[in-house]
């Protein structure tokens, strides 16, 4: 569910005309809908608390990394939404946008020493640790700093799961996690440490899950583990659960709701008695976010293709030329028309700068405006500047409101950050 709508024939997000915001702020441009966020959040919320006495005071933390601009964590935030991290530069942003840190939880394979040191001073709320060099290397961390930071080991269960190979992260072969037996003795290891206090166990098994059977499956292993440590003596009394809920793209309806997902985890955690805690990025934020872009021109061929060019590009939005990702792309202004076969693409000078091919779409002509849908996660947080092309803007709309949120670089501010070489 989101609030980009059609209204008087124009595209619309919550009550802000996207052909007035185009003219204003230009293309391409991201625009965000703060009422789909406080509604994805609510919704995860709402089934959290419905089943308080299994998951407890559950903590929703948002993967920062599914759309980390400081003014969408701020409408989490503000929600009483925490954040998982990933790096120095997302704690950073979480704690700027009013996050507070005992609602920040600290991810990923390579935490250099400095970020650990960074996040035990901000005394975030715990520290994903996934393999036994970083174990290590935190207690020496903590240790120099006569700290005691709660961590979570990240389990890696062997099931993966996702939308593609790429975004699959608890199979066997994966770089993330411990396997079960090495996670146990590591937890161990890290009960006599005096400087870590292991508070429970982690994992996320992949991205664009739509089947929950593999989720409920790594669930159990969890809490299978959960009940091994406590007989042994060892005190667990938080699961993190990661994220990976898929997300409708295109009117799918296999997509399970947040209150199914809930209610199974829920299930397998009934009498645990821990606290849960869930690490949502798409889920929140997908349907939250379009990319408004401009027809530059078709290119009707007369071999018959028909390319639609647009001034979007693959480094605007990468999902399609990385993972063949479908986003819906939808007219601003509908003119109807029999919808026929396009191929959209970029101006960028790679055969992998394709958006669609074959895509059946009413025609466009140069000037149009179209909304790639469901572009609020991994989308401009995944962009770049390739071909020299400027960071697309970011919009957040709110109601009848909206502000940038984060300007078109100029070509000024772009060059400014390559000092050239003294001696050239
Ligand atoms: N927690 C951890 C430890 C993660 O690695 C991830 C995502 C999440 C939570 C959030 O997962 P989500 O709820 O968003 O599925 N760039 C790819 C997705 C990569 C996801 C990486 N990890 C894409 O555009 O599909």
């Amino acid at each position: 569910m989101h609030y980009f709508d059609l209204k008087d024939g124009v595209l619309h997000a919550e009550g802000v005309n996207l052909e007035t915001l185009a003219a204003e702020v230009g293309t391409p441009t991201y625009v965000y809908s703060a009422a789909t966020l406080r509604r994805h959040y609510g919704l995860m919320r709402e089934a959290c608390d419905a089943h308080k006495g299994a998951l407890g005071d559950a903590l929703i933390a948002f993967a920062v990394k599914a759309n980390s601009n400081i003014s969408v964590l701020k409408v989490l935030g503000q929600l009483g939404c925490g954040a998982d991290t990933v790096s120095e530069g997302e704690i950073r942003r979480a704690l700027k946008a009013g996050i507070p840190a005992s609602k920040i939880i600290f991810s990923g394979v390579g935490k250099t020493d400095a970020e650990l040191a960074f996040a035990i001073r901000e005394g975030v709320r715990q520290i994903n640790v996934e393999s036994s060099t970083e174990l290590e290397r935190l207690i020496a961390v903590a240790a120099s700093m006569d700290a005691k930071p709660d961590i979570a080991i990240r389990v890696n269960p062997k099931i993966g799961a996702g939308g593609h190979a790429k975004i699959t992260t608890g199979g066997a072969g994966d770089k993330f996690g411990v396997p079960v037996e090495e996670a146990m003795d590591l937890y161990a290891v890290a009960s006599r440490s005096a400087h870590v206090n292991p508070v429970g166990l982690a994992c996320h098994i992949g991205s664009q899950i739509t089947d929950l059977t593999p989720l409920e499956s790594a669930f159990k292993v969890l809490r299978q583990m959960t009940e091994t440590l406590r007989e042994q003596g060892m005190s667990v009394t938080r699961l993190d659960l990661g994220g990976g809920l898929g997300v409708p793209y295109y009117g799918e309806t296999n997509t399970p709701p947040p209150s199914a997902y809930i209610a199974m985890v829920a299930g397998v955690l009934e009498g645990l008695g821990v606290e849960a805690a869930f690490e949502p990025g798409r889920l929140m934020a997908a349907n939250a976010g379009i990319l408004l872009s401009r027809v530059v021109h078709m290119n009707e061929r007369t071999d018959g293709r028909r390319f639609l060019v647009l001034d979007a590009a693959m480094n605007d939005l990468m999902r399609p030329a990385l993972y063949d990702a479908f986003h819906d792309i939808k007219p601003v202004r509908p003119k109807g028309g029999e919808a026929i076969p396009h191929d959209v693409v970029g101006p960028v000078c790679e055969t992998g700068d394709t958006f669609a091919r074959d895509r059946n779409l009413t025609p466009l002509q140069a000037g149009d405006l179209v909304a790639f849908m469901s572009a609020g996660a991994y989308g401009a947080v995944m962009s770049g500047e390739y071909n020299t092309r400027p960071l697309a803007a970011e919009v957040l709309a709110d109601g009848d409101k909206w502000a940038v949120i984060r300007p078109r670089p100029t070509y000024d501010e772009m060059f400014a950050r390559e000092p050239i070489a003294d001696w050239l």
